[in-house]
């Protein structure tokens, strides 16, 4: 589906929706870096300090030389806790290839032995995973992207990874866990607003993109967690009732009116335990942070 046809189907639901990975622009991903830097932003924080435990034990964990490959690596910020001397690939895979390609240059000046070859995917249709022989390939999917899916969507994602990477492979995958709301709703609303830029940005996007005229001043963020579905909605609300057009199919925002654009499921460490054995995938291992907020699991495939 193109963007022009998500838009279409999800702003025709009901409850309007449009799928986040359009949030990750090059405007985007700086956004979102700058959330990550948010001292109420706890996941970058805890995820950071369990891969620095998870760095020492990485030797011991996998022999011989190493591929890294990350699916939506954004900054490659964290996979530098973990590269050692075994480390002769990385291939970071992100929707958001301008903003990697930056972060990237600045790698290779640091690990001038490490190949790095950045590519774009959509890892919401299938994607060729690149094949590096004689070396034992490690999958990272941080950052808890794992709970940015829609309608359990997480389900197909997971079982085609299995698929496509085959058996006796490794994925360290962060998961966030459910917690107090109000720590949690501070999260995804940092006093600097940078969760709102972020979101409000979608607007300019689909502007850029669909040539609309959408005033982003007429739309205001609101992001909480919602206690019964286990998971952050973010929305984008209209401040007054406006008509639009996207292509030849017209649609109308009632004020006050929501479009979900944002949601971050959470689990329980029984609950991804469930998910991922349910997917074909093993938990080797799970680590998580002193607070107890965070985890990450090792999965073999
Ligand atoms: C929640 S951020 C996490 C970024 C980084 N891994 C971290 O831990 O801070 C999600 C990342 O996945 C990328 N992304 C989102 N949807 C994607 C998709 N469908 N396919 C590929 N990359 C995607 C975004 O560009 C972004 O870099």
């Amino acid at each position: 589906m193109s963007f022009k046809s998500d838009l279409i189907s999800g702003l025709s639901k009901k409850n309007k929706t449009i799928p986040s990975k359009y949030h990750y622009d090059l405007q985007g991903s700086k956004y979102f870096e700058k959330i990550t830097k948010q001292k109420e932003y706890y996941p970058t924080q805890k995820e950071k300090e369990i891969l620095i435990k998870v760095s020492k034990q990485i030797p011991k964990l996998f022999e011989g030389e190493l591929s890294f490959i990350e699916l939506g690596s954004g900054a490659i910020d964290k996979i530098k806790l973990l590269i050692n001397k075994n480390v002769k690939y990385y291939v970071p895979l992100d929707i958001s290839l301008d903003f990697v390609k930056k972060s990237v240059i600045k790698l290779k000046k640091k690990y001038p032995n490490i190949k790095i070859k950045p590519k774009k995917i959509d890892y919401s249709k299938p994607f060729k995973i690149p094949n590096f022989k004689k070396t034992t390939k490690v999958y990272f999917f941080l950052g808890s992207s794992i709970g940015n899916f829609h309608n359990r969507e997480e389900i197909l994602f997971l079982k085609k990874l299995r698929k496509s990477i085959g058996k006796n492979h490794y994925l360290f995958i962060g998961v966030d866990l459910i917690k107090n709301k109000k720590i949690l709703d501070k999260a995804y609303n940092d006093k600097k607003g940078y969760t709102a830029k972020f979101s409000l940005n979608l607007i300019t996007i689909i502007n850029r993109i669909q040539k609309s005229k959408f005033n982003i001043n007429n739309f205001y963020y609101n992001g909480f967690y919602n206690i019964k579905k286990k998971c952050i909605q973010g929305f984008l609300v209209s401040k007054i009732s406006q008509n639009f057009k996207i292509g030849n199919k017209k649609f109308r925002l009632k004020q006050n009116e929501k479009i979900l654009v944002e949601i971050s499921n959470k689990f329980t460490i029984k609950s991804f335990k469930k998910l991922a054995s349910s997917t074909g995938w093993s938990t080797q291992r799970i680590w998580q942070d002193n607070q107890k907020y965070y985890s990450l699991f090792l999965l073999k495939s």
